[in-house]
Formats: structure tokens, C-alpha cells, sequence
């Protein structure tokens, strides 16, 4: 998708549709029967230019417009407009409207006009509260989320898609020209992110996973390694390798680095990513109702490998490095057994209670790797458990932390990219579901608090460096569309990443 700035006034914009924002300006919130007529909505429309106020009144005077959020009134032939259509799109109450709904709403217009076969349209910044660069930069993060399908393989696919968007602004030209520039490289590389997470696990083994990863990084002018079984095993990455063994696909152990020149020799910052291409537990195998999602289990690796795409076009002063372990979980002759006591990187033994909790174990490694290689700074993404689902639903992810400080920084960069993720905790007592009688660890810490004792098995390879964990399980995967997101790989925790990257580069 193009992408465009307009400084004109907005009657004068000549597009396929011009949408402008309609905010609820009443103060009081009743219910419609208990309405007196000074409380009925108060609906503007979020535009300074007079002619599309004008080109609005009649329907607007009507009652029919409400502006209650994600309402949608197109308008042909708009009087006195450039532009072809009018859309009006309701944003909700003036007092509430934020970033956050308008990154929604920019998402709405796209996939409604794409819908209806537009291939363009133009959105005018709101007048109402936001900053116009903050505006300029949530309309074009949320035009691509909107304009991500996932039916790649339907062979009656309509190729819906909406190919430009110009955004009415005003201000300092300079400025939002660099809002824009910088949403684009977060929407694209979020997007980025979800093509590889859309793809089957025939289509995306570790091998795929990596050459997608290579060719990126050739692109964007990363540094990236690709090691096979033969340095996972060199490495003593014992805990990776015993997921790896039992499968035919080879697994691959993805290194991204990001080295800018000029950036201190410390921090750096280290992205764990898990990367397992499809998961169908193993020895302690799945039921097979649902298994098929289990293509969506390399989402975190996927999501460090967006992530890393971004820093390198908008080249924050601050080295990352990011490591992806992909490898499929198969049931097999070669595959571990329940009972298998395995040697990590690290040197801890860890007794294997359930080969379905696979990803902690090639977890544990790549966050010793990270460590070796110089990380001061961890963060792991990963669709680690169904507990993480029980606990906090579809809505938000999960976040640990050893390190409050890092969380704190952590929560400033969710608000700024309009994600949602909750705290979970991780205190000592928890790691007493974890021991074992035979090695120092088990791999799983039963039924209750599952997504805890998951990231406190992480922790024993963490150890003193400050780490976040993110158990994306519950969120990765969008389980029904939403009016601004299609069904299917969401990317969640890009955008949050990246914004905590820049930060952390001071
Ligand atoms: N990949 C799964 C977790 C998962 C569940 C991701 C649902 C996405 C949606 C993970 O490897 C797994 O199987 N976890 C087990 C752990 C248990 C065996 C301790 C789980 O959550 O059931
Ligand atoms: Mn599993
Ligand atoms: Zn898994």
C-alpha cells in the first residue's frame, strides 16, 4: 500500500472516497428511551474544512448519523467535495476518543472500502485532541492492519486490497512526513510478521523459516547466521536439540544482528523468539481436534524477525540482537520420551514430564545463547501455553518480568503502540511445581498456574538478567475478525517491540 500525505483542504482532495471522523460530543451516556432533547448525540464531524461539514448536515440533521464507534454512512456525489464519496465514520464520545480508536478506525475504512471493491480513499486527520503526527502515524499503522488478509491460498481469492491511502494533514510538513514514514515501516513490518505466521507448516518449515528470515535480512542490511544440527549440538544446546531430534525437517537456529555504527559496546538487547514451525506435542501428542493451529506455534520467532526488519530501516542507536529456535515437535523413533532426563546449554538438567512443553525447552537455550553472545537485556515472545489463554483470554497477552525497571519501560512502549498485555506474576513459590527428583528441573509444572510455572522454568536460564517474557498463545492468532483486523495471524507484540527498541536506545 502507497501511502500519501495531502495538505490541502479537505473539499478540495479529489479520491475515490474521502473519510472523515464523527465524534459524539453529548456529555451524558443514556440509555436512547431516557433521552430529553439535550441529551441526544451532538455529532460533529472531525473536520475544520467547512465544505465537508456542509456536505455532511443534511444526514447528520436527519438523526441518522449517531457517531457511535465504527458506524459507517457513505455519501455519493458529496455537494461541493473533489472527492467521489463521503464517508462519515463514527468514532464514539469526543471526551474518550483516543490514539488508540483511531489506529481502529483507519482499519475500519480499509477493510469496509475494500469490500466494496475501492482501491483507494483518503482520511482526514481529526481535529479532536491528538497531536496531528500522533494521528498521521496510528491512521497508517491501522490501514495496514486492516489491509492484511489471510486467504492466501483460495483460488477464487478476490485480491482485495487497498493499494493507496492518502491522509488529509496539516501542520509541519517535515514532521508528519516523518510520522508517516516511520508508521509505514511498523505497519509493513507487523505485516511481515504475519505472512509467515499465515503459512502452513508445509510451506513454513525451520529451513523456510530461516531463507525468509535471510532474504529479509540481505534486504534491510541485517547480519544473519543460520545454524543447523550440527552447531545446535556443538553449542550443547541439549534442551533445543531433544524438541529438534524427533523430527525429519532439520531445525534451524536463526541469528539476527543489528550493529549500527556509533552505538555503545553495552546495552544490547537480546529477542528470543520461539520458533516452532508446528507442534503437535510429540510423544505426549495432541488431540487431534484443533491440532491444525498448531501452524501458528513459530508466531514468536516470527515476530522477532518483524521486529528486527523495523530496526533496521528506522535505525535506533542501540545494538539487538535477535535469536530464533525453529525447529518442528514430531512423535517419531527418534523423538524424547517422557521420563528423558536432557542437559541444557546452560548445564542444567531437566527432566522431561511432557514433550508438549516444547517451547521452554528450546526457549531455555536460546536465552543462554543471547547471554553468551552478549545480551544485558532479554526479551522472549512465544505461543508458550493454553493456561496463558485460561488466564487472560483472547484480549491481552501475558507479560513476566525479573526486572521492574525493564517492565515499567515496557509499559510505556504497549501505550504507545496500542497494545494490550497484563502482568502476571512470578513469585519464588511457584518454583516448587518445577522440581524434579531425578535432574534439577521438570518441563512442566501441571495444571495450575501453567502459564507461571512456564515462565519459571524460563527464569532458571534468565537468571540475573533483566528479562520480560511475552506468552503471545491466546493472542497471535485472531480467532474471529473484528471490524479492523481480518481472522488469522494478528502479529501482536511487534509494534510494542519496536517502540520499546527506540526507547531503549535513549
Ligand atoms: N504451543 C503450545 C501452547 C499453545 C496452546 C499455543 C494453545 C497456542 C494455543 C505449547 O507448546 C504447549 O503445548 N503447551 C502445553 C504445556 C503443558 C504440556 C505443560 C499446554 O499449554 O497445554
Ligand atoms: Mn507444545
Ligand atoms: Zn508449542
Amino acid at each position: 500500500m502507497k501511502t500519501n500525505l495531502n495538505f490541502s483542504h479537505p473539499a478540495e482532495v479529489e479520491t475515490e472516497c474521502l473519510v472523515a471522523v464523527v465524534l459524539d460530543r453529548s456529555e451524558k451516556d443514556r440509555a436512547e428511551k431516557n433521552r430529553t432533547e439535550k441529551d441526544k448525540p451532538q455529532v460533529t464531524v472531525e473536520a475544520s474544512d467547512p465544505g465537508v461539514k456542509d456536505a455532511a448536515s443534511d444526514v447528520i440533521a436527519s438523526g441518522e448519523v449517531t457517531g457511535k464507534m465504527f458506524e459507517f454512512t457513505l455519501l455519493h456525489h458529496p455537494a461541493k467535495l473533489k472527492a467521489k464519496r463521503l464517508t462519515l465514520l463514527g468514532g464514539g464520545k469526543a471526551k474518550s476518543f483516543s490514539a488508540f480508536d483511531l489506529r481502529r478506525l483507519a482499519g475500519v475504512a480499509v477493510r469496509t472500502l475494500k469490500s466494496r471493491g475501492l482501491r483507494s480513499f483518503a482520511m482526514i486527520v481529526p481535529e479532536a485532541g491528538l497531536e496531528v503526527e500522533e494521528a498521521v502515524k496510528v491512521i497508517v499503522e491501522g490501514a495496514f492492519v486492516g489491509n492484511f488478509d489471510s486467504n492466501t491460498y483460495q483460488s477464487d481469492r478476490k485480491d482485495q486490497t487497498i493499494d493507496a491511502l492518502t491522509v488529509v494533514a496539516r501542520g509541519d510538513q517535515a514532521k508528519v512526513q516523518q510520522a508517516m514514514d516511520e508508521a509505514r515501516i511498523l505497519g509493513e513490518s507487523q505485516n511481515f510478521t504475519r505472512d509467515l505466521v499465515n503459512e502452513p507448516s508445509n510451506h513454513m518449515t525451520p529451513t523456510i523459516l530461516a531463507e525468509r528470515a535471510h532474504k529479509m535480512a540481505t534486504e534491510v542490511g541485517l547480519k544473519c547466521e543460520v545454524y543447523g544440527a550440527d552447531k545446535i549440538k556443538e553449542l550443547k544446546m541439549g534442551a533445543f536439540w531433544s524438541v529438534a531430534q524427533g523430527s525429519d525437517e532439520p531445525p534451524a537456529l536463526i541469528v539476527l544482528r543489528y550493529e549500527p555504527a556509533g552505538a555503545p559496546e553495552k546495552p544490547v538487547l537480546g529477542l528470543v523468539g520461539k520458533g516452532v514451525t508446528f507442534d503437535t506435542g510429540g510423544i505426549s501428542i495432541k488431540p487431534a481436534d484443533g491440532m491444525e493451529k498448531m501452524k501458528y506455534d513459530m508466531a514468536g520467532g516470527a515476530t522477532m524477525i518483524g521486529v528486527m526488519r523495523a530496526i533496521a530501516l528506522l535505525r535506533p542507536k542501540v545494538k539487538i540482537t535477535a535469536i530464533i529456535c525453529a525447529t518442528e515437535n514430531m512423535p517419531s523413533g527418534k523423538a524424547q520420551k517422557p521420563g528423558d532426563v536432557q542437559i541444557a546449554m546452560s548445564g542444567k538438567s531437566i527432566e522431561i514430564i511432557n514433550t508438549d512443553a516444547e517451547g521452554r525447552l528450546v526457549l531455555a537455550d536460546g536465552l543462554y545463547y543471547a547471554r553468551q553472545l552478549g545480551c544485558t537485556h532479554l526479551i522472549d515472545a512465544a505461543t508458550l501455553t493454553g493456561a496463558v489463554v485460561v488466564a487472560l483470554g483472547y484480549t491481552n497477552a501475558g507479560i513476566f518480568a525479573n526486572d521492574d525497571a525493564m517492565y515499567e519501560r515496557f509499559v510505556r512502549a504497549l501505550a504507545k503502540a496500542g497494545e494490550k498485555m497484563w502482568r502476571m506474576p512470578l513469585d519464588e513459590e511457584y518454583k516448587e511445581q518445577i522440581r524434579s527428583n531425578i535432574a534439577d528441573i521438570v518441563n512442566s509444572g501441571g495444571r495450575y498456574g501453567g502459564a507461571i510455572t512456564a515462565a519459571m522454568f524460563l527464569k532458571e536460564f534468565a537468571e540475573d538478567t533483566p528479562w520480560l517474557h511475552l506468552d503471545i498463545a491466546g493472542t497471535a492468532w485472531m480467532e474471529d475478525q473484528k471490524p479492523w483486523i481480518a481472522k488469522g495471524p494478528s502479529g501482536i507484540a511487534v509494534r510494542t517491540l519496536v517502540e520499546f527498541a527506540r526507547d531503549f536506545a535513549g
